[in-house]
């Protein structure tokens, strides 16, 4: 074949280099994936020792080079150094702009979700569709469409979703992909694996196996606490529960995915310690229902839909890289914007500067004050020019909250036809966000102090689930 040629070509210059045998087999096996897999080696020379602009001009090559028809299109790391920056540890745009989601789509190889979707979702259910749905909150797909077409066939298929416990309280950011994912599973009445990532966090955020677990279960709190139906859900942790067919299809997945691959999605260093290569099947596992056999043993291998943020877009397409070769169905995914800071939108929430998100523990007064402090606006700096101009919705944090929290469409119209010809002001907005957020926060510290430890152990239970396709 042609790589097996080019291959053979190559192999003078590695009789040049002098490289062991090993090394000469991680060369070739290099090289081969370039053709296979849309990706290529690693260069030779040391890239420290390059300019920036040889770098990115590199790095622009080899994007362009990649984005073919796979579905690993782009690699995470591959993006010029001043632009936005998108992969599951980084969340940046593009020096004090906003994230372009257009062009994330464009890169990533995803779709966007168009009305003609959330149309056939309104059909399918019989129910109105959610406002992350109405709003364009998730806003990106993959394969939603053959989710849809199996569900109309009277196919069965399962929900799967995570959080990655480093932290012990949820910000607003953190509750919508749970929010959406219970919306989806009352919809369509499907199962539903909850993915805790203990071990992730234990290795990302130097925290010890114990501090991990002991969030993994604080976090289970508020996620059961977003009123997930016992009867189809399974939370589980990593440090608990991965083992037997789960971990049989971590080793099948490792043995498809190259370090070069990996390199490539993830941008992993020769620095980064071995953890962090092998994490990435972790992730990919739930993806295929045989890790789950108390579940799905004897089920005609269930397709599987993925909600998510999308900056965890690169471990799915790995994920759907290697889901042919190993005779599943590609997951699909439904994936979300990044829920902006209180500052304004540069990334996404940090739950590590308490001023740039509001908490599910903040009270009615915290968060008011936060809103008040914080809130970035886009309305003018005296009354008498935000009655004259009105303000910038584009820019306006506030706007942009009430946008993914305030359900009733008309008032929400309304509020952006005032604030936005000068007749309402800032506070007026703030005002009314506060209050919107209060009732959301209130409303989740009411249902999370009903979860108990029983509960906990109810909901992680390794059980079968019997009615959860009824
Ligand atoms: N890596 C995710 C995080 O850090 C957690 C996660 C695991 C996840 N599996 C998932 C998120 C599936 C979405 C979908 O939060």
């Amino acid at each position: 074949t042609q790589s097996t040629s080019s291959a053979l070509a190559f192999l003078p210059h590695i009789a040049l280099l002098r490289l062991r045998p090993w090394q000469l087999v991680l060369c070739l096996d290099s090289y081969l994936a370039a053709d296979r897999e849309l990706t290529r080696p690693l260069p030779l020379t040391s890239p420290s020792i390059k300019l920036k602009h040889e770098r990115n001009r590199e790095r622009q090559e080899r994007t362009a080079m990649a984005a073919g028809d796979g579905e690993v299109a782009v690699p995470a790391a591959e993006k010029p150094e001043e632009d936005q920056v998108v992969n599951p540890w980084e969340v940046s745009a593009k020096e004090g702009g906003k994230i372009d989601y257009d062009k994330l789509i464009v890169q990533f190889g995803c779709q966007r979700l168009d009305q003609s979707i959330i149309d056939r979702v309104h059909r399918l259910t019989s129910r109105p569709p959610h406002v992350f749905l109405r709003r364009g909150v998730f806003f990106a797909h993959r394969d939603f469409n053959e989710i849809l077409d199996a569900y109309e066939r009277g196919e069965k298929f399962y929900l799967y979703t995570g959080r990655g416990p480093s932290s012990e309280a949820l910000h607003l950011g953190h509750l919508i992909p749970f929010m959406f994912t219970k919306y989806l599973q009352d919809a369509f009445k499907v199962p539903l694996v909850i993915q805790l990532t203990d071990d992730e966090k234990c290795m990302w955020k130097n925290l010890s196996v114990e501090e991990s677990k002991r969030l993994a279960r604080e976090n289970a709190k508020d996620i059961i606490a977003c009123g997930f139906d016992i009867s189809r859900t399974f939370i589980f942790s990593d440090f608990n529960y991965v083992g037997g067919t789960f971990y049989e299809n971590m080793v099948k997945i490792d043995k498809c995915v190259t370090y070069n691959k990996v390199v490539g999605i993830f941008g992993f260093t020769g620095e980064d310690h071995i953890g962090k290569i092998s994490f990435p099947a972790v992730q990919a596992a739930p993806s295929f229902p045989t890790s789950f056999p108390h579940l799905f043993s004897g089920k005609e291998n269930p397709r599987c839909l993925i909600p998510c943020a999308i900056d965890q877009d690169p471990y799915f397409r790995m994920t759907r890289d290697v889901a042919p070769r190993l005779g599943y169905h590609k997951p699909a995914l439904i994936e979300s914007l990044f829920f902006p800071a209180l500052q304004g939108e540069t990334g996404k929430m940090s739950a590590s500067d308490p001023n740039s998100a509001i908490y599910v523990t903040d009270s009615g007064k915290i968060l008011k004050n936060k809103i008040n402090k914080y809130a970035f606006s886009g309305g003018q700096d005296t009354i008498e020019k935000q009655r004259q101009y009105g303000a910038n919705l584009e820019v306006d944090i506030s706007i942009k909250y009430l946008g993914f929290f305030l359900e009733d469409d008309a008032e929400l119209e309304h509020i952006r036809r005032e604030y936005g010809a000068g007749r309402m002001l800032t506070g007026d907005v703030k005002k009314r966000l506060g209050e919107v957020l209060t009732e959301l926060v209130e409303r989740h510290q009411r249902a999370r102090a009903t979860v108990t430890e029983e509960m906990v152990d109810a909901f992680m239970a390794v059980r079968p689930l019997p009615n959860m396709f009824n």
